[in-house]
C-alpha cells in the first residue's frame, strides 16, 4: 500500500475511535452538542492520534487504554481550534472546508462547544481506568501529560502569549518560540508522549520522544504558516492570509520564506533522528514525519 492511502486507513481508524466517544444529541442542550459534534466530525488530518497510536506500535504497545486516550487527544485539539476561531481570537469563517463551529452555531454555543469538548475529552481519558485494570500506573502518567500540555504551560499558554503579544512593537524571537513550543509542540507532545507511555517506553525513552516531538510540532507549525502565506484556500479549506490580516508574528516576519522552509527541514531532521536512535522500528511513523514537512494542507 503506498504512504497516502495507508495514511487514509489511519485517520478513517482514527474518526472510528473517536465517533465511539461522542455523545447522543438530545436534551435541551442539544445545541451545545451538536456543535461539539459538527467541529469534530467536520474532517481534519488527525494526526495527533495517528501520531499517538504510531509511538505506541514503535514501543510494541498493547494497551486498551490506546483508544480513550488517542479520541481525547483529538477532543482537545478540535477544542482548541473551535476557540482559536472565535471572533475575539483569529477570527476565522471557514475551518476543513466548512463554516467554523461559532460562524454556524453562534458565539455563545461555539464558546460552550469547546468547553464541552474539553471536559469530554477527560471524561473519555479518565475512562481508560475502565479498560486498563493491570497498569493503573500508566493511565496516571498519560493524564498527567494530557492536563499538562493542554494547559497553561502548554497549549493554553501558547494561544494566550499568541494573542497578547503587542505585534505594533514586534516580539522577540524568544517569545515566538515560546509560542511555537506551547501553542502547538505541547500537544503533539501530549500526543507522541502518551504512545510511549501507553507503549511501554521507559521514562528516559519518554524523555527522547518528548524532546523530538518538540522538535516535530514547531515544524508543524512553521509549516501552518507557510502554508497560510501560500497555500491554496481549497485544498487547506481555511482562509490564507489570516496571520497577515491579524498581525501576526511568525517565523517568516523574522526570516523570509526561504529560511522558514529550511527551519521545517531542519526541525524535522533533528527530530526524526532522534525517533531513528531509538532501539525500535516504526517505518510509517518516519514517513508520517516526513509527509508532516512538506504537506499541502
Ligand atoms: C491546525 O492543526 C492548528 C495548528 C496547530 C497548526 P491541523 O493542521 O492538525 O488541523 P486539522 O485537524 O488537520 O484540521
Ligand atoms: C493555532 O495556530 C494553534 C492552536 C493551538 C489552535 P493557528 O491559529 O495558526 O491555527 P490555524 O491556522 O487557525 O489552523
Ligand atoms: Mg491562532
Ligand atoms: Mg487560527
Ligand atoms: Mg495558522
Amino acid at each position: 500500500m503506498d504512504f497516502q492511502r495507508e495514511l487514509e486507513y489511519r485517520a478513517s481508524d482514527a474518526e472510528r475511535v473517536l465517533n465511539a466517544y461522542l455523545p447522543e444529541e438530545k436534551g435541551y442542550q442539544v445545541n451545545v452538542i451538536s456543535a461539539m459534534n459538527y467541529s469534530v466530525t467536520a474532517g481534519g488530518k488527525r494526526l495527533r492520534p495517528i501520531l499517538m497510536a504510531e509511538t505506541y506500535k514503535l514501543f510494541g504497545g498493547s494497551s486498551p487504554a490506546i483508544r480513550p486516550f488517542m479520541a481525547a487527544i483529538e477532543m482537545i485539539h478540535n477544542y482548541s481550534l473551535v476557540h482559536d476561531d472565535l471572533e475575539a481570537m483569529d477570527n476565522d469563517k471557514y475551518r476543513r472546508g466548512m463554516l467554523t463551529t461559532h460562524a454556524k452555531y453562534g458565539e455563545d454555543i461555539g464558546v460552550l462547544a469547546g468547553d464541552g469538548l474539553l471536559n469530554l475529552a477527560f471524561e473519555t481519558a479518565i475512562s481508560a481506568f475502565s479498560v486498563e485494570k493491570d497498569r493503573p500506573d500508566i493511565v496516571i502518567k498519560s493524564l498527567q501529560i494530557l492536563s499538562d500540555k493542554a494547559g497553561i504551560n502548554g497549549m493554553i499558554g501558547g494561544q494566550a502569549a499568541d494573542v497578547a503579544e503587542d505585534r505594533s512593537d514586534g516580539i522577540s524571537r524568544d517569545m515566538l518560540d515560546f509560542i511555537y513550543e506551547a501553542k502547538t509542540s505541547a500537544l503533539i507532545e501530549a500526543a507522541m508522549m502518551i504512545g510511549a507511555v501507553l507503549g511501554g517506553a521507559s521514562s528516559e525513552e519518554t524523555d527522547t520522544v518528548e524532546k523530538a516531538a518538540s522538535l516535530i510540532g514547531k515544524a508543524f507549525q512553521i509549516m501552518d504558516d507557510i502554508l497560510d502565506a501560500t497555500g491554496d484556500e481549497k485544498t487547506l479549506g481555511k482562509e490564507t492570509g489570516q496571520d497577515e490580516r491579524n498581525h501576526k508574528v511568525t517565523l517568516i516576519t523574522f526570516d523570509g520564506l526561504l529560511k522558514a522552509r529550511r527551519a521545517v527541514s531542519d526541525l524535522t531532521d533533528e527530530g526524526l533522528s532522534l525517533i531513528l536512535g531509538l532501539p525500535y522500528e516504526n517505518r510509517f511513523l518516519e514517513k508520517l514525519i516526513e509527509y508532516m514537512a512538506h504537506r499541502v494542507k
